[in-house]
């Protein structure tokens, strides 16, 4: 059984481009080396994250994101198991778009990133979050 994490955050005001492209970078290495998968969002000011794989290893990662000082204000959105991989496909699937990319953009990139998911719900509650957040 494998668990399955869902969180959006707030991206501490100062952040910089080049310190979510860290967060990006560390986050494929450690995934990819604790078998955890998932995709992270960024729309220059929040972030949503999935994350999902063996229940220790979801956990551990869940318990060093919450301390980072790099964002804030943590809401779960959804907690679960699941039976199998909905983002197998990525250590770290991410789109990353600041002030300068279009809301467009983004939209059209999780639309395409979740096209795959079979759980209807969990497309749409990404999707939602996007069209929210780039209104
Ligand atoms: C928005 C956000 C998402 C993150 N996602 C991950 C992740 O998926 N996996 C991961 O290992 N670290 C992730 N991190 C980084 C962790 O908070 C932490 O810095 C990193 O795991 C290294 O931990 P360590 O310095 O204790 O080794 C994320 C950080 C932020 C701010």
């Amino acid at each position: 059984m494998l668990k399955q994490l869902i969180y959006i955050s707030t991206a501490r005001p100062s952040l910089m481009p080049t310190e979510v492209e860290a967060i990006l970078q560390k986050s494929r290495e450690r995934n990819q080396r604790d078998k955890v998968t998932g995709l992270l969002v960024f729309d220059g000011k929040r972030f949503l994250q999935a994350v999902e794989g063996p229940h220790a290893a979801v956990e551990a990662t869940y318990a060093r994101i919450i301390l980072d000082p790099r964002h804030r204000a943590l809401v779960k959105l959804s907690d679960r198991d699941v039976n199998k991989r909905e983002f197998g496909d990525w250590s770290m699937g991410s789109h990353l778009s600041g002030p300068v990319m279009g809301a467009g953009d983004l939209i059209a990139h999780v639309d395409a990133m979740t096209e795959d998911l079979s759980d209807r719900n969990m497309r749409e509650t990404l999707r939602s979050f996007v069209r929210i957040r780039s209104a």
